[in-house]
């Protein structure tokens, strides 16, 4: 539909895929381009990525989180933090395998699952739980059967936090049933309040933790491919395996970017928080206005609004794009239980996300 309305002409104004608008900083471009021009960078890289690609994300994760890794056998490179989680279940799930998956959730934890034979068991993120997985819903024999259980917060699409506790809770869970967590951290950086906790800092998390980190939203680096998991060593061995066996490395050059990034001054990261932070407040007043309220987001780049009563998901997308030329996701694209909400991106100018309020306001919702 979208490439039905653009071919038609319309001036979409696209709310839909969280991408970022603005440009990767200018440092990180120049060390790429600096690091491009020499011959050692234009072999095959490692697999597991530099030694000194290693020790600035586990310093990152240090600073940040206060959580220490050995970055020699505690983090692996990624060729951004998808591959990753794909892999992941390559490594670790077998047929027959129960993976706990939330409901919504970023495709790519289910169906790696299934790709590999696996059956996801859905936990759905409610509202009224705080868009936390209810631990005590998740039957007895379910979480006996389970191999994995994939959690990421900030939360995509539901914008959501999680607390220290929530993820002392899932440590309990996990030590008790023998549980594998892996925590998709892409989004740490993008907060709006408190800043989001790693949960490798919950304590006995380091028994069984694994946790993807992105380079891609921090940075403005999603063409780059990059990323790293860091946790647990057997975890990290298992994944590095997989990419041995069956991917590569990172180009060396866009690893020597990437130090640049994770060493660069945080102040730049802290001006891109301000940037989403006026467009948030900008959007959300606007929807309010417009018979879309919604909470403002505590983190990402996500707006996770109710549909009214009595229209669905689609119809409402549907609605936007065709009778405002607005693009924004069925929240039900990400799960049944997102049934319900439509998400809207912040990666568009104030003055774009202004205008998507006005075209909408035409709906009379
Ligand atoms: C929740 C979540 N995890 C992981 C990713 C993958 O990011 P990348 O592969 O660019 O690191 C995304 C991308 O949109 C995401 O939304």
């Amino acid at each position: 539909m979208k490439k039905e309305a653009a071919a038609r002409g319309v001036d979409l104004i696209s709310l839909g895929i969280g991408d970022p608008d603005t440009p990767t900083f200018p440092h990180i471009v120049q060390a790429l381009a600096a690091a491009a021009a020499r011959p050692a960078n234009h072999r095959y890289p490692d697999y597991e990525g530099l030694p000194s690609f290693r020790a600035a994300a586990a310093s990152f994760v240090q600073r940040r989180f206060g959580v220490s890794a050995d970055p020699e056998t505690e983090v692996v490179s990624l060729i951004g933090s998808k591959e990753g989680i794909a892999n992941m279940a390559v490594a670790f799930v077998d047929p027959g395998d129960v993976v706990l998956v939330p409901d919504p959730g970023y495709p790519v934890y289910g169906i790696g699952t299934l790709f590999n034979g696996g059956t996801p068991y859905l936990m759905p993120l409610r509202a009224e739980h705080r868009f936390l997985p209810d631990l005590h819903a998740i039957p007895e024999e379910v979480a006996r059967r389970a191999k994995l259980m994939w959690l990421g917060y900030p939360n995509n699409p539901t914008a959501a936090l999680a607390s220290p506790q929530f993820f002392a809770d899932v440590v309990e869970f996990a030590t008790r049933h023998g549980i594998i967590v892996a925590h998709d951290n892409a989004y740490s950086e993008i907060y709006y309040d408190e800043a989001p906790p790693s949960f490798l800092a919950t304590p006995g998390a380091d028994a069984l933790g694994i946790e993807f980190h992105s380079l891609s939203k921090t940075y403005n680096m999603t063409g780059w491919r990059v990323g790293f998991a860091i946790g647990n060593r057997e975890l990290v061995a298992g994944l590095g395996k997989v990419k041995t066996n069956v991917d590569s490395g990172v180009f060396q050059a866009v690893q020597e970017a990437a130090i640049a990034a994770l060493t660069g001054d945080p102040v730049i990261v802290e001006r891109l928080r301000a940037t989403y932070r006026e467009r948030r407040d900008v959007l959300v007043r606007g929807l309010e206005t417009v018979g879309l309220p919604c909470d403002p987001p505590a983190g990402t780049f996500y707006v996770w609004a109710p549909v009214p009563r009595g229209s669905t998901a689609a119809d409402l997308a549907r609605r936007c794009l065709t009778e405002a030329g607005v693009v924004v996701t069925p929240g039900n694209g990400f799960g049944d239980a997102g049934e319900g909400y439509i998400r809207l991106t912040l990666c568009s100018s104030i003055e774009r996300l202004r205008e998507a309020v006005e075209r909408l306001r035409g709906l009379g919702l």
